[in-house]
């Protein structure tokens, strides 16, 4: 399984191109790209050891959202449902330190620092398409490294079926979990085999810099050919079971969002169509594709499986 590699440069259109450079100047960030993560670190943290920068683009089709744009438009229910408003609700919340509680059916269970992780796996860019199943995208350069070094380090046991994610529960941080319209903390879930495809990752960084805490920061799971909501923010736990995991969504709307949520045109929300979406930062709409784009890299983890019924 080979993913095209596309430098970012190539795929990056002049004015997002020089909005980076504008971010990574304000980082302190000067020119070459290995360079890049290590000294975004900002002064007093521990800077990544190894930092390869893997570029993988969609598609030269695909041109990179600007950070304002990814940072600027989110959904972050524990904030606010006002995607222009989390980034305000959520400047003071603190990302770092920040640690994983790994448990489970696993034979090395353990609470894991995010700068620890970062130090051992080396981090990657690695740019993907994010599909909200609002039916908005944007494509979104992260800095992270695959779920599947972790698992592979905590050695699940031949029971484990499944991973759980739980995002952090604050409420005196998060003024969206003062309210009790949402089961809080916000759970997702993946297959095993889907959470050891080398496509899903945890991103701790964004632009070749730190993970804005808007973006999901301490640490957030990217699940780049499902619908967003599965790319759980702010991860405080992951749990390795053999029952298939509760998520948040599912829990409220299950006949609205299923547990797979794999982004596919021909299945439509039962309130809206999934056929196209529009691009944040462009005027006409896009056709939706199937797995958003990565059929090749995923879709034998579904050979059999009736996607109509497992939404
Ligand atoms: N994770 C948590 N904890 N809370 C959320 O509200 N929203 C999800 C997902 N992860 C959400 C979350 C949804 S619906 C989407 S589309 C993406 O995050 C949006 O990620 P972005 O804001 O970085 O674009």
């Amino acid at each position: 399984m080979k993913i095209p590699l596309i430098p970012s440069s190539e795929i990056t259109p002049k004015q997002a191109y020089l909005s980076r450079r504008d971010f990574m100047k304000a980082a302190g960030v000067v020119a070459g790209s290995v360079a890049l993560v290590a000294c975004a670190v900002p002064a007093g943290k521990t800077p990544p050891s190894a930092t390869k920068i893997d570029s993988q683009a969609p598609s030269a089709e695909d041109v990179l959202n600007s950070f304002d744009e990814i940072t600027n438009y989110n959904n972050y229910y524990e904030f606010t449902t006002d995607k222009q408003g989390v980034a305000s609700l959520s400047k003071d919340f603190v990302t770092s330190p920040w640690d994983v509680e790994i448990s489970g059916m696993v034979n090395n269970p353990g609470k894991f620092s995010v700068d620890d992780l970062t130090k051992k796996y080396p981090l990657e860019e690695r740019i993907y398409r994010l599909r909200c199943v609002e039916a908005w995208s944007m494509v979104i350069p992260w800095l992270g490294f695959p779920l599947a070094k972790l698992l592979n380090d905590v050695e699940p046991t031949s029971s484990a079926k499944y991973v759980r994610f739980e995002t952090i529960y604050k409420p005196d941080d998060m003024p969206g979990q003062k309210q009790s319209t949402y089961p809080w903390p916000y759970q997702e879930g993946l297959r095993i085999d889907e959470a050891m495809n080398d496509l899903t990752l945890l991103a701790t960084g964004l632009y070749g810099g730190e993970l804005p805490a808007q973006s999901g920061g301490g640490i957030r799971l990217v699940v780049p050919w499902k619908y967003g909501f599965k790319s759980i923010k702010a991860i405080v736990k992951i749990e390795l079971t053999d029952q298939q995991p509760a998520t948040m969504w599912s829990t409220i709307a299950p006949n609205e969002y299923g547990f797979y949520a794999n982004v596919n045109p021909f299945v439509d929300h039962p309130r809206w169509s999934q056929a196209s979406e529009r691009r944040i930062g462009e005027f006409n709409r896009r056709d939706t594709i199937m797995f958003n784009g990565y059929s090749d890299q995923v879709s034998y983890l579904y050979d059999g499986m009736d996607l109509k019924k497992n939404y």
